[in-house]
């Protein structure tokens, strides 16, 4: 794809105003349609989507929930991935999570017969015995759906009938991944009662950011899956080294902490404890040998599973070397040929952390078209390094290796190996002192200059109060409304140069591209946003290579009693175009106010010519993921968990619903919200945004 050698000056459209509608709202002149939305049937074996509850699980045949990541994948005369726009392609899109799970159930989502609303003195749903079809709808609306394109004019749809559609569940085979010297190490990690020689695991789960290879694959990164397990209260939890893990990854939280006496799993292990698609879920030791429970379960998600699009027959590869961590999205910098490739990838939990991995192999364009060939030659070795911010602008890659005294000899949690290391990322991380920060989400790449982008989505007043900020998570302060969110309500976004502009590059200069903010913000507001661009929580992160369009999604809950979520479009400059600022913190916690100052780096203000609001979503939704086609006139954006706020009550209450689009633009069957992937396009059939 041809990359703009320079960027436009400024952006056309008129901003969009907040919005409170249950609507996507785009400016004047753009049109948008929905390509596919939950339960949309991708074969023709399956009925049309009822949107009332479906009596059986046919997930696996339709559109998953929760459209996250995505990225478009062009097809060849040979049927191999092009890099230039054909008339054949497919869309990969993440399915990330069960959390509205009640609107697919014709009774909300049920416990014991109870509805879900009977949550205990602790905020956690009592979760006695789940019923097995809600459970397996549940398991298998997560995952990946790969669809193939169809174009009318400008319009697209998606054809019901292809052989390559393809959905990916967390009950699909994948194959475990690692160099060749080091594989049996991960394996032995990797053993359960699922393959008790580790080679391989079932699923892929809560996929949320995405990343795509240079050779035209795709990277379904594993984020929030800890939440998914259990062990029961009193339940024998392992040695101590393994709880360690456990605890550190935020596993199965109850025998671990006595503090909470519940843990918020889905309780999916609830269902059966002989059929092991329920008792994985239970990470209880059970027997005498790993190979006879599912203990090891956990240490097999949290990584970047790469898929070949154009190969519905092809075993996902779980690529072990990248590190297991709450990924949310794996973003390759500018390969170079003959140079080796990095991929940058955030952990998005409070205080983690980013992560590098850079290929042993150096990038060999002959290798695009290549598919999971090439992904064992470029993913599987490597080293993975964890991020240093310094106080001076400057930060530093932190290899993480056994070889480093620090992490052979953490008190914390004992190394057995490298692939201990990967496995067990985070802790390592630990042990070389990274810099934890404002819950790293998507990153993305300037096409333009290769300058590495973060969305810092926001942290809360545990960890970010006025004397625990740092240079580059630097702001403590209290929303302007005097509501509960404070610490980092509205997040920021940082981005960061390697030297040299080397993907092996030690060292690299940052500074802060943007801070979200309210416009009404006071000193708070510090890029200068006004109620044209203000904006909260940013997550997802994308470059056009179009237009060179900075594309910015939030998914927010501290300004939507204002706005609901949206997507703004920026041009952004390049690392060091402002300058040094000392930014003034102040904050009132259990009624004592807590000043304190923080030096740090920030760019130079965009203005309303520069960062512009181009969409916002119907009520309850994040925007999350986004592609073009490569001529940049057509632009696919995902809306998710539209009604988020809806409780979760029996039909016999009948659901009071936040939102019900799509069904309210007439999209499907009326009723119950579902996210979906919408088509945007210019009405005179102009580039996006420019
Ligand atoms: Fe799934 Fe971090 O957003
Ligand atoms: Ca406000
Ligand atoms: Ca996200
Ligand atoms: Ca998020």
């Amino acid at each position: 794809r041809a990359v703009p050698q320079a960027l436009p000056s400024s952006l056309t459209f008129p901003s969009v105003a907040k919005s409170v509608f249950d609507q996507v709202v785009l400016p004047p002149g753009y049109s948008f349609s929905i390509l596919h939305a939950a339960g949309d049937p991708i074969d023709t074996t399956v009925p049309a989507y009822t949107n009332a509850g479906l009596e059986k699980d046919d997930w696996s045949h339709r559109i998953g929930d929760h459209h996250d990541g995505m990225e478009l994948y062009y097809i060849d005369d040979a049927g191999r991935y092009s890099t230039t726009a054909t008339s054949r392609a497919v869309l990969c899109v993440n399915h990330e999570s069960s959390a509205d799970s009640h609107f697919l159930h014709p009774e909300g989502q049920t416990s014991n017969g109870q509805s879900r609303k009977k949550f205990d003195q602790f905020g956690f749903w009592d979760l006695g015995v789940r019923p097995e079809l809600e459970v397996l709808k549940e398991i298998n609306l997560h995952g990946v759906s790969v669809v193939e394109l169809q174009q009318t004019g400008r319009e697209f749809s998606y054809k019901i009938d292809s052989t390559l559609n393809r959905r990916i569940t967390p009950e699909t085979p994948m194959r475990i991944a690692g160099p060749r010297d080091q594989l049996a190490d991960i394996q032995k990690m990797m053993r359960t009662a699922f393959d008790a020689t580790g080679a391989t695991s079932r699923g892929t789960l809560n996929n949320c950011g995405h990343g795509m290879t240079p050779w035209g694959t795709y990277l379904a990164c594993e984020e929030n899956w800890a939440r998914y397990f259990q062990i029961a209260p009193g339940a024998n939890p392992g040695d101590v080294n393994h709880v360690a893990s456990l605890k550190r990854y935020g596993v199965a939280s109850a025998p671990l902490d006595p503090k909470a006496p519940r843990a918020s799993s889905q309780g999916w292990h609830t269902v059966s404890s002989s059929d092991s698609r329920f008792s994985r879920w239970n990470l209880a030791v059970l027997a005498a040998e790993p190979t006879a429970d599912f203990r090891n379960e956990a240490y097999t998600f949290g990584y970047n599973v790469e898929i070949d699009p154009l190969n519905p027959r092809s075993t996902p590869v779980k690529r072990v070397t990248m590190g297991r961590f709450a990924h949310e999205a794996a973003v390759c910098g500018i390969p170079v040929a003959g140079k080796p490739l990095a991929f940058y990838m955030g952990c998005d939990s409070v205080n983690e952390y980013i992560y590098k991995f850079v290929s042993k192999e150096l990038w060999d364009p002959k290798d695009v078209g290549g598919g999971l060939a090439a992904g064992d030659k470029y993913l599987n070795e490597g080293a993975l390094y964890v991020a240093r911010f310094d106080a001076d602008g400057t930060g530093r890659w932190l290899e993480l290796t056994f070889k480093n005294p620090a992490i052979a000899n953490f008190a914390t949690y004992r190394f057995a190996n490298q692939a201990d290391v990967w496995v067990n990322a985070r802790l390592a991380a630990d042990a070389v002192g990274a810099t934890p920060m404002d819950r790293p989400e998507w990153g993305a790449v300037n096409h333009v200059n290769g300058e590495i982008y973060f969305a810092l989505t926001n942290n809360n007043v545990t960890h970010r109060t006025p004397a625990k900020v740092n240079a580059v998570n630097p702001r403590s302060y209290a929303d302007p409304d005097g509501r509960k969110s404070m610490g980092n309500p509205n997040g920021h976004i940082i981005r960061f140069r390697e030297d040299g502009g080397l993907s092996t590059a030690a060292n690299f200069a940052w500074d802060i591209f943007l801070f979200g903010a309210e416009d009404d913000a006071g000193p708070a507001n510090l890029s200068g946003l006004t109620a044209a661009n203000d904006f909260s929580s940013p997550d997802g992160l994308w470059f056009s290579k179009a237009t060179g369009i900075c594309w910015i999604q939030t998914d927010d809950g501290a300004m939507t009693d204002e706005t609901n979520c949206m997507m703004l479009a920026a041009i952004p400059g390049k690392v060091g175009d402002g300058g040094k600022r000392t930014i003034e913190n102040k904050l009132t916690i259990a009624g004592v106010e807590q000043t304190g100052t923080q030096e740090t780096f920030v760019g130079a203000v965009l203005g309303e010519g520069r960062l512009k609001r181009f969409l916002v979503a119907p009520k309850g939704a994040e925007v999350t993921g986004v592609t073009e086609t490569p001529d940049g006139k057509t632009l696919f954006v995902n809306i998710q968990h539209p009604g988020e706020k809806t409780p979760a009550l029996g039909v016999a209450e009948g659901f009071k619903l936040e939102s019900s689009w799509p069904g309210n633009m007439g999209y499907g069957k009326p009723g119950r919200p579902r996210s979906a992937t919408i088509v945007i396009t210019r009405d005179d059939g102009g580039l996006i945004g420019l």
